[in-house]
C-alpha cells in the first residue's frame, strides 16, 4: 500500500459553507487522514482549525495547485450557474494531478427530472464518471437549514414562516447528515465507490413545519404562501445569481402546482450508511430555536 494510501490527504471544499464545514467537523478528530480545507479566503476558514488551501474557482490557475497531493475530494460549489465550468474544472485538475476517489455534493431528483439546476448537477455527476475518477454522488433532498433564510432573507421572522411550494409536501434533510454521510463516503472510498445516496428524511409541508415550530417553541407560527416569482424578487435584490434562482424558482413553481411527484420521497439509508438516526425537522427546530423564536 502506497504512503498516501495508508494516510490519505483529504480536501474538503465549501468548507466555509454549510456542508462543507460540516464535514471537517465530522473528520477533524478522525486519526489516519491529513484533512486539508479548501477556501477562497483563509481569513474565513481559519475559525475551522484545520490546515487550509487557497482556491478560487473562478480563477483557474488556483486549482490544480489546491488538489495537487489530494487523495480523496469533497467536491462542492455554489448557487450559480458557473457550477458548470467550475466543475469541469474540477474534475479536469483532479484527474491531472491523481484524486482517488471523488465525494460530490449534488442535488435531488430522479435521471429524468424536469428541474434545470438538478439536471446540471446530473450533467456533473456524468463528466466525474467519465474522468474515471472513483466516485459517491449525494443527492439531498431540500436543506433544513433553507427555514433560516436564502442568503439574507428570512424565511421564518416573527412567528411567520413565508414559502413559495404552495402546499407541497417536501423531503427534509439536515446539511450536518448531507455532511455525515459525505464524510463516510471520504474515509471508505472502497465501500461508496460507484454509490449515488439520495438524501432525504422528513417529508413536511410549510403548514406543518408552521404547527411543529408552534408546538415546540409555544408561539403562534404561521405559514404565509407567497408567489414563487416573490422568491426570485427577494433573492435577485439580495444579489444572488440569476440563471441558478430562476431555476430555483421554477422548481418551486412546479412544486406548488404538485407538478413535481416524488419531491416528498423518504429514503430509509440513513442507518444503514451512518448507524444513526436521521435528523427530524423537530430536531432541526429545538437545535435552532434561538434563531425561531421572536
Ligand atoms: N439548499 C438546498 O436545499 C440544496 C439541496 C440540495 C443540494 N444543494 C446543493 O448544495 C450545494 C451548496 O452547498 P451549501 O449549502 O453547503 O453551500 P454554501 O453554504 O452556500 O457554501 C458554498 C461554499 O462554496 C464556496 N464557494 C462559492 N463560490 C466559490 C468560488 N468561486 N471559489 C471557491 N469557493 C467557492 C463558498 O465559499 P465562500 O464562503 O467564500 O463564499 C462556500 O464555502 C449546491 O451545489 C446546491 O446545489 C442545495
Amino acid at each position: 500500500m502506497s504512503k498516501s494510501e495508508t494516510n490519505p490527504t483529504v480536501l474538503v471544499m465549501g468548507a466555509t459553507g454549510q456542508v462543507g464545514g460540516a464535514v471537517i467537523k465530522y473528520l477533524k478528530t478522525r486519526p489516519g487522514i491529513k484533512l486539508l480545507s479548501a477556501a477562497r479566503s483563509l481569513e474565513r476558514a481559519e475559525s475551522l482549525g484545520v490546515p487550509t488551501v487557497f482556491l478560487d474557482l473562478n480563477r483557474r490557475d488556483t486549482i490544480v495547485p489546491a488538489l495537487a497531493g489530494v487523495d480523496r475530494l469533497f467536491m462542492v460549489t455554489g448557487y450559480t450557474v458557473e457550477m458548470l465550468r467550475q466543475s469541469k474544472d474540477i474534475v479536469n485538475a483532479a484527474k491531472q494531478v491523481g484524486v482517488k476517489h471523488i465525494v460530490h455534493l449534488g442535488a435531488c431528483g430522479d435521471d429524468d427530472t424536469p428541474v434545470t439546476h438538478y439536471g446540471w448537477h446530473q450533467f456533473v455527476e456524468r463528466y466525474i464518471e467519465c474522468s474515471g475518477i472513483s466516485f459517491t454522488h449525494l443527492r439531498p433532498e431540500i436543506f433544513m437549514q433553507n427555514l433560516m433564510g436564502y442568503g439574507n432573507i428570512k424565511v421564518v421572522d416573527a412567528g411567520v414562516v413565508r414559502h413559495y411550494v404552495g402546499d407541497a409536501r417536501l423531503s427534509w434533510v439536515d446539511c450536518d447528515d448531507v455532511a455525515l454521510v459525505g464524510a463516510i463516503g471520504l474515509l471508505n472510498p472502497e465501500r461508496h465507490a460507484g454509490k449515488t445516496y439520495h438524501l432525504g428524511y422528513d417529508a413536511k409541508s410549510c403548514y406543518d413545519v408552521a404547527d411543529a415550530l408552534t408546538r415546540l417553541l409555544r408561539q403562534r407560527f404561521v405559514y404565509a404562501r407567497r408567489p414563487p416569482n416573490e422568491f426570485l424578487k427577494n433573492v435577485l435584490a439580495a444579489d444572488a445569481e440569476p440563471a441558478y434562482m430562476q431555476c430555483v424558482q421554477e422548481s418551486f413553481e412546479l412544486m406548488a402546482k404538485g407538478q413535481l411527484p416524488r419531491s416528498d420521497i423518504v429514503y430509509d439509508n440513513f442507518e444503514k450508511l451512518t448507524a444513526q438516526r436521521p435528523h427530524t425537522l423537530d430536531d432541526f427546530i429545538l437545535k435552532h430555536a434561538a434563531k425561531f423564536r421572536y
